[in-house]
């Protein structure tokens, strides 16, 4: 079984944390059954970019992005190449490193 990694978040999982995961689940779905609490505003319908993330190894054996993950992605806060919306990208057959961004739009503009 793949491992999905994530890297030490804050207040999401300050040591990070080491999953053993199921291909074609989503990184949020997994995250979320392990107590790592990634918010996911809409419900996990692309409509929202709370849940991105980065995927720092092992992006290229994620289902593709489809045009509306893109779309979305293009607003969500500290993009980068490797970023995608947690509850789309489903877990392929290699280990992923995944580092949750410190802030989400939703955070951004509360705090600012
Ligand atoms: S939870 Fe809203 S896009 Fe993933």
């Amino acid at each position: 079984m793949p491992q999905v990694i994530f890297l030490p978040h804050e207040e999401l999982c300050p040591e990070g944390k080491v999953i053993e995961a199921e291909a074609g689940v989503s990184i949020c779905d997994v995250a979320l059954q392990h107590g790592v609490e990634i918010e996911h505003a809409c419900e996990k319908s692309c409509a929202c970019t709370t849940c991105h993330v980065v995927v720092r190894e092992g992006y290229d054996s994620l289902n593709e992005a489809d045009e509306l993950e893109d779309d979305m992605l293009d607003k969500a806060w500290g993009l980068e190449p490797e970023s995608r919306l947690s509850c789309q990208a489903l877990v392929g057959d290699e280990d992923l490193v995944v580092e949750i961004p410190k802030y989400t739009i939703n955070q951004v503009s509360e705090n600012h």
